[in-house]
Formats: structure tokens, C-alpha cells, sequence
């Protein structure tokens, strides 16, 4: 089925009038869910053995029930949603799932919201009725079950809903948490560095938020947020403002993840002002073959990077802050009715002429308290500090940093000449949504339809009064062959001369793809080899563009 903009603004507004209460089973949940209120601000919320973020190595079949947990965010002690689950008699929200490469998953979604919801495993391969495609959403009070074989290489992955027309909406009040997979190769890594998951080994979910004057989670998008995406007022990390990392002299392993609806990223590391660079180690698909030292990487929604920081040079006392720094976030639609939704009216006023980092400062800017009314929204390309790593203990560490990572080959460029498939990204000022090649979602339509064993070479394009759109695929991993027509701010952190960056070596699901930069890819249609025809998706994880119909049907014969 497909919505006009009207029908579809209704629904939405007749989904965001659902209240989440009323959760049927929220009876059966141990009392102490519903008194966990957390004490804002501090420390930095680590994976622990359970609880909000906690490490869950699943046995059996595991229940996640989507709920509304009162009390649970962190940062203002605010009601969120959050798959709860059970274990061994341990209580964990947005678990922090654990597997390990050939495990075979079982979950079972049990829906307590108001509303159709569905889980997708985002990165994970599983054929793509178990992959969370809209068409499963499953109604207040009903479940879905899961079971497929882990056949991912060690990753970051994560998991969110897919219901078509409230991704944004459910991912945006909590429901999502990351989905880890290891294996010997990357075992061995951790072992060489001395990593322990949830200590050293830190998974680091990134995402903005608006809040009330109570501290309340707000998610409610002008039309014209819907156009742009909705940019939250703070970014919090693990659900807490501004955080601290207490650490030690050593290595750290730091797994990124943009789980914001729509906010981009340029994320640096700052010590005294100054640029600290670290290495790059994986991204979407696992450890990339050698790690890169950079000093700042562009993360959208959806992707993830792992890096490795080094802090060995500090002495106990000091602390870097992990920002965003100034970059111009190519807003280049110009609606012509009021810019951004909201102020600044002007996407470029406040970042294009500061200093890089002029406000690094962790301590400066929104404080723990929480605001006294609905707080603008923060400006994308502003310097902004997001986490506090203050360096308290010595250690004595000797490890040196890897100069190999692991055996996947860096990618090669195309192995399939001949004109791409071109998926060219643009708003239809008519209908007021982008499209892919001029399309937006229909259930029942499969405008791409590929054959699985012959090779296949995309191209998306970005129109040049566009925006940026990070395109992401379903059930298989691609590789990025090159990047043309790059803004200056892209262009300058090429690798080679493809205008790849180094975030584009390894196996991607999400790529960025900039106002009239075109980014070549080939996916490979072929692995895995999932039994019978499978419908998955294309569409961009700026979710309120998904949830407007940025999104296609991907029929794999
Ligand atoms: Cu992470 Cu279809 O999305
Ligand atoms: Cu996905
Ligand atoms: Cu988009």
C-alpha cells in the first residue's frame, strides 16, 4: 500500500496519539523495572551484567518484550521504550546481545506498545522473513519469533523496529541496542590488546533527543523535520548527558554507534583543544584488514565505526572529550519556507566560519539540569562536546597497537565493468518526500528486482540541492568501488583516487551520500545464499525519510 503525504500525516499523527500505555503484559515484570530511576548526568552508563545497555549472551529462546519502562533514561529519568528481557533471573532493557559466530539465535518479540512494531537486526544475516521486512509487524500484544544461525563475521550490528511509519518514532523513544557477533579472529585481537567487553571494550550508542519541561522524551516533527529529519536539542551517549568515562592509561575500544533518527556526525577526539587521532578499526562489516589513524570520521545514522584510543600519553588528571566537530551539514534543498523547521533559519549560520574546535569544552554548554522548556534544536554542524574521558588510574600496559587487523582483503573496485544501476536521490517538491530513482515505498510493489548469482554494480546519486542520505541495504553487505563529484569536506579525507574514505574500505550496509556526490558500490547478491526468493530493502536511515516512503522493495531471485 502506499500513503498521499495527507493520508500518511494522518497516520502518524493518529500513531503518535497512541498513547504507550497500557503495556498487557507489564504486569508480569518484576516491580524493580518500574522504580529503576537513575541519577542524571556522571558517569558514562558501561554495559554491565544486566540492566539498560547490559552484555546478554543469549541460551535458549530469548523474549524481548517492546515496552514502555518508566523511569529508565538516564539522563532525566524519563520513561523510554526498551526490549526487556529475562535470563537465569537477570533483568536487562536494550540488552547488549552477545554471540558468537555459528551460535544459532532464537528470539521471540512479544509487542506490549500500543502499536504494530517489528525487529529488524540491522548488518545481521538472516533471510528476510526473519529480517524484520514491514509486511511481519505484529499488532499490540501479539509476538514474532526468530531463529537463524549466526553467520556474520565479528561485528557491530545493533537492533531497532521497522514498522513502516513508526521506525522513526519507537527507534527515537529507545527501542534499539547493539547486536555483537564474535569470532576467532576477532577474539584474537582482544586478546592482543588486553580488551574486556563492557570494561575496555565499550559499545557507545550515540543519539539526540528533545525533551519537556519534565524531562520527557519528545518526539513530534514539523512537517518540515519530516523533510530534514528530526535533530534532537542534546545528544546523549547511552541514554546520559554529556557523560564520564573514568579510565586508565591504555588502550580503549570504543564501538560507535549513530542510533540517531537523523543527525550526522563528525566525531573527533579532543585533548586540550587539540586533535588527539586515534585508529579506525572496523565499521559496519566487522574489522577491516589494517587499521587508519584519523583525527576526525563522519558517522551517519545506521553506521557504526570501532576505534581504537590511546591513552597512554595522558597522566592521570587529564581527560579528552569525545565531540562533534564543525562541519557544514549540506542541507541544500532550501524548501523556501523557513529553512530547517526551526532556528537557525539559515542551515549555514553558527558553523561554516568557527574554528573547528572552539567549543570542545565538556563542561560548557547544557548542563544536567534538565531545560525549563522544549530547547532548540542543536545545530547539526556545531562544535559540541558529546563524552568525557577522564584519564584517573596508571597502568601499566604494554600492548602495541596492530599494524593487521584481519584477513578481509580491503576492497578492490569493481569487479563487474559496465553502466551501474543508478538510484538518483531527490526530493519531489511536488509530493513534498525523496525518492529513490523517483520512487517511494509501496508494500506490494518490487521496483528492484536482482538476480542473485550475476553481479550487480549500484550507483546512488545525490542530488545536488539535496541533502545528505545514508543509504542502506538489507541482508548483504556491499563494497564502496569510488566516490565522484565529492564536496570539498569529503574529498579531503580521500584514501585513494577513487575518493574513497577510509570508513569505505570494508564491508559497508550504510554509506553517506552527499549532495551531488555519486558513491559506486557492488553489492553481493550471492552471500549469503538465503533459501528461495527474499524481499529486502533500500532506503535511507534518516528515519523520518524512511518513514516517508524513502525506501524500496529489493526482490533477490
Ligand atoms: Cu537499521 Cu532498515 O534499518
Ligand atoms: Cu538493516
Ligand atoms: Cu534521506
Amino acid at each position: 500500500m502506499t500513503y498521499t503525504r495527507r493520508q500518511f500525516l494522518s497516520l502518524t499523527a493518529k500513531a503518535s496519539a497512541l498513547a504507550l500505555v497500557g503495556a498487557p503484559l507489564a504486569g508480569l515484570l518484576p516491580k524493580s523495572t518500574r522504580a529503576a530511576k537513575i541519577t542524571p548526568g556522571a558517569a558514562l552508563p558501561r554495559p554491565g551484567p544486566s540492566g539498560l545497555y547490559g552484555l546478554l549472551r543469549p541460551e535458549g529462546n530469548l523474549v524481548l518484550t517492546a515496552e514502555a519502562v518508566p523511569g529508565l533514561l538516564p539522563a532525566t529519568g524519563a520513561q523510554m521504550l526498551a526490549y526487556t528481557a529475562t535470563q537465569g533471573g537477570k533483568l536487562w532493557h536494550n540488552p547488549i546481545l552477545v554471540l558468537q559466530k555459528g551460535q544459532e539465535f532464537r528470539a521471540r518479540l512479544v509487542n506490549a506498545l500500543a502499536e504494530p512494531t517489528i525487529i529488524h537486526w540491522h548488518g545481521v544475516d538472516c533471510g528476510w522473513q526473519q529480517a524484520g521486512h514491514p509486511s511481519y509487524a505484529v499488532g499490540p500484544g501479539r509476538s514474532y519469533g526468530y531463529a537463524f544461525p549466526i553467520t556474520n563475521r565479528a561485528g557491530t550490528y545493533w537492533y531497532h523496529p521497522h514498522p513502516h511509519g513508526l521506525t522513526a518514532k519507537q527507534s527515537y523513544l529507545g527501542l534499539a541496542s547493539f547486536f555483537l557477533v564474535r569470532d576467532a579472529e576477532e577474539m584474537a585481537l582482544s586478546r592482543e590488546l588486553d580488551l574486556t567487553l563492557g570494561v575496555t571494550d565499550l559499545p557507545i550508542v550515540l543519539q539526540d533527543k528533545r525533551f519537556d519541561a519534565h524531562g520527557g522524551l519528545v518526539y513530534a516533527p514539523s512537517q518540515d523535520d519530516l523533510i530534514m529529519g528530526y535533530l534532537g536539542a542534546e545528544v546523549l551517549a547511552n541514554g546520559a548527558r554529556q557523560p564520564t568515562l573514568s579510565a586508565a592509561t591504555r588502550i580503549y575500544r570504543l564501538r560507535l554507534l549513530n542510533g540517531c533518527t537523523a543527525r550526522l556526525f563528525n566525531l573527533a577526539f579532543l585533548r586540550q583543544g587539540r586533535r588527539l587521532p586515534f585508529a579506525l578499526i572496523a565499521n559496519d562489516g566487522g574489522l577491516l584488514d589494517a587499521p587508519s589513524s584519523l583525527e576526525e570520521v563522519f558517522l551517519a545514522p545506521g553506521e557504526r565505526v570501532e576505534i581504537l584510543l590511546d591513552l597512554r600519553g595522558l597522566a592521570p588528571g587529564e581527560e579528552v572529550a569525545l565531540v562533534n566537530a564543525a562541519f557544514d551539514p549540506m542541507h541544500n534543498e532550501g524548501l523556501g519556507h523557513g529553512g530547517h523547521g526551526a532556528p537557525p533559519a539559515d542551515p549555514h549560520a553558527g558553523h561554516g566560519a568557527a574554528p573547528a574546535d572552539a567549543h570542545g569544552d565538556p563542561q560548557a554548554g547544557h548542563g544536567a539540569a534538565a531545560p525549563a522548556a522544549p530547547a532548540k534544536p542543536l545545530d547539526e554542524g556545531a562544535a559540541y562536546p558529546i563524552l568525557r574521558i577522564l584519564v584517573q588510574r596508571k597502568e601499566s600496559y604494554e600492548r602495541t597497537m596492530p599494524t593487521t587487523l584481519s584477513s578481509l582483503p580491503a576492497a578492490s573496485g569493481p569487479a563487474t565493468p559496465g553502466t551501474p544501476r543508478s538510484f538518483k536521490l531527490a526530493l519531489d517538491r511536488q509530493a513534498n518526500r525523496w525518492t529513490i530513482g523517483g520512487l517511494t515505498f509501496d508494500m506490494a510493489a518490487h521496483p528492484v528486482v536482482v538476480e542473485r548469482r550475476a553481479p550487480e554494480a549500484w550507483a546512488f546519486a545525490g542530488a545536488k540541492d539535496g541533502m545528505p542520505h545514508p543509504m542502506h541495504l538489507h541482508g548483504y553487505f556491499f563494497r564502496v568501488d569510488a566516490r565522484q563529484g565529492s564536496p570539498g569536506q569529503v574529498r579531503e579525507r580521500a584514501v585513494d583516487a577513487k575518493g574513497r574514505l577510509a570508513t569505505d574500505l570494508g564491508l559497508k550496509d550504510t554509506v553517506l551520500v552527499w549532495p551531488g556526490e555519486t558513491v559506486a558500490l557492488t553489492p553481493d547478491f550471492g552471500r549469503p545464499d538465503y533459501a528461495g526468493e527474499q524481499t529486502f530493502l533500500l532506503h535511507c536511515h534518516n528515519l523520518e525519510h524512511e518513514d516517508q516512503g524513502m525506501m524500496l522493495n529489493v526482490r533477490v531471485k
